[in-house]
Formats: structure tokens, C-alpha cells, sequence
């Protein structure tokens, strides 16, 4: 669950990398650390503070696939899409997972319960094609193999 945004924790944060325009990628990573997502309020404030305009930020936030923008599922499942695992079917397993839980990648089921994305390898090239569940990876996923980790996590009605 993604926790309510606090502006004067926000400050802390940005107070941590000195409000240092140079610093905004690490400070976008602390963001999302500590809320799951960066949310519009959290740009406004960070503009601000950095002395930056509110598109410098947006910018940054939309040119790295890391900064969510909307909050997080329970659980976020992860489909390599680079070259290896799409030669060995990561698009049909893509295109499975979409149909089983009725969201477009990236997306979050209505019920908030899994966050589908897309992810550039996994360093598991050797078993594509690859699926990260919760920061745990696994190998040669066919469909029937993301139905049962699926309902492993809960979502496999
Ligand atoms: S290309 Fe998918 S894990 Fe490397």
C-alpha cells in the first residue's frame, strides 16, 4: 500500500540531497522508496524546492520506467521485453498476462492487487523468457507457469 503523501517529510527528503538539481534522479528513487510513486504534488514540491519548473521534473519522471506516477499494486509483475526473451515468446506472455488480469502494460488491476510492467532484462537471459514477481525472478515462464505464480500471489482467479 502506497503511503499518504506528507510535504514536510518531502522536504526531509529533498533535504537529504541538499535540494541539488543534480541529485533529482536519486532523489526520485528515495521518492519512490518511500511512497511507492511520484505524485503530482510530490513534482510541485519538488520543482519548487529545486528551483526546477515542474516540466524539468516531469521530464525525468516519464524518461525512466523506475518512476511510477500512479500507485502501486500489492504486487508488481514484471515481463522482460528485451531481444532474448522476446525471441523465446516474452510478447505472447505478455499478451497472456494482459487477458488474465484485464490491464494494458503497464498497468494496475482495478482492485489495485498486481501492477503489470514491462522491464529491459533481468540478467536472465540463459532461461527467457524472464518475469520478476516482487523483486524474485524466474525462468522459461510459459502461460500455464504465470497462471500458477499468479495464483501463488493471490491473483489467479
Ligand atoms: S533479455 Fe530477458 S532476461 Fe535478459
Amino acid at each position: 500500500m502506497a503511503i499518504k503523501y506528507d510535504a514536510t517529510i518531502a522536504t526531509e527528503i529533498i533535504n537529504q540531497f541538499e535540494a541539488a538539481p543534480e541529485m533529482l534522479v536519486q532523489l526520485l528513487h528515495a521518492f519512490v522508496q518511500r511512497y511507492g510513486y511520484i505524485c503530482e504534488e510530490a513534482i510541485r514540491q519538488i520543482a519548487a524546492e529545486l528551483n526546477l519548473s515542474r516540466a524539468d521534473v516531469h521530464g525525468v519522471v516519464s524518461f525512466y520506467h523506475d518512476f511510477r506516477t500512479t500507485p502501486p499494486g500489492e504486487h508488481i509483475v514484471k515481463i522482460c521485453q528485451a531481444e532474448s526473451c522476446q525471441a523465446m515468446g516474452s510478447r505472447d506472455l505478455t499478451a497472456h498476462a494482459e487477458k488474465k488480469l484485464g490491464v494494458d502494460l503497464p498497468g494496475t488491476t482495478s482492485d489495485g492487487k498486481v501492477s503489470l510492467e514491462p522491464v529491459y532484462c533481468l540478467g536472465n537471459c540463459a532461461c527467457s523468457p524472464a518475469v520478476m514477481i516482487d523483486q524474485k525472478v524466474y525462468g522459461r515462464v510459459s502461460n500455464a507457469k504465470l497462471d500458477d505464480l499468479l495464483a501463488q500471489y493471490g491473483d489467479g482467479q
